[in-house]
């Protein structure tokens, strides 16, 4: 069982293909007020947590509500794919603005168990050509993940996502 260290107060960004089980693993191991959904913001912004138009109002609110956290010292968890070095970065410096720490959680579950969950979901319509993309920016820029600023970078297998436990560290 893998023991997940976490910045009690900090950032916790997850990273993640759609359909990799970043939003199942937020709701185990934090308070619904401790994750920050670019999909709920979508949603507030368009009525539609599909709605790609929506993606830059959600994510500015996204970044203003990261932010007042932070300021207030709560452990933040960003939950959105994160999987462009752009994204990451932008919340890197966000946890260094407010002087705390950022650290990356990978969920890194295989291609096959991904599409197959893609196929059974029922909350979301996720066009396989989108998947693919996201998939590459990942690849893209996974050797270089632990460069971009984060304290600890955990990167956990489906299996393994399943059964860790998050460890608040001062
Ligand atoms: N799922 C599962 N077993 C897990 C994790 C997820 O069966 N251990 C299922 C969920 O029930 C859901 C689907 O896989 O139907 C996607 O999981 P989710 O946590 O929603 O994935 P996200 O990474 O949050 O996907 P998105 O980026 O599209 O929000
Ligand atoms: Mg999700």
């Amino acid at each position: 069982q893998r023991v997940l260290p976490v910045p009690a107060m900090g950032l916790v960004v997850l990273v993640g293909v759609s359909g990799s089980g970043k939003s199942t693993f937020a709701a185990r191991h934090f308070l619904p007020t401790q994750v920050v959904s670019s999909d709920a913001y979508r949603g507030v912004v368009s009525d539609d947590e599909n709605d790609q138009s929506a993606t830059g109002d959600a994510f500015d609110l996204v970044h203003r509500i990261v932010g007042k956290r932070l300021r207030r010292g709560l452990l933040t968890v960003v939950d959105a794919t994160n999987v462009q070095r752009e994204d990451r970065g932008q919340l890197v410096r966000l946890a260094k603005e407010h002087d705390v720490p950022a650290s990356a959680i990978v969920l890194d579950a295989s291609d096959g168990l991904v599409r197959e969950r893609t196929r059974l979901r029922t909350d979301r319509d996720i066009e396989p050509d989108a998947l693919a993309r996201q998939q590459h920016d990942l690849s893209r820029g996974r050797a270089q993940l632990d460069k971009e600023g984060f304290r600890r970078v955990h990167v956990l297998d489906a299996d393994e996502a399943g059964t860790a436990v998050v460890e608040l560290e001062p």
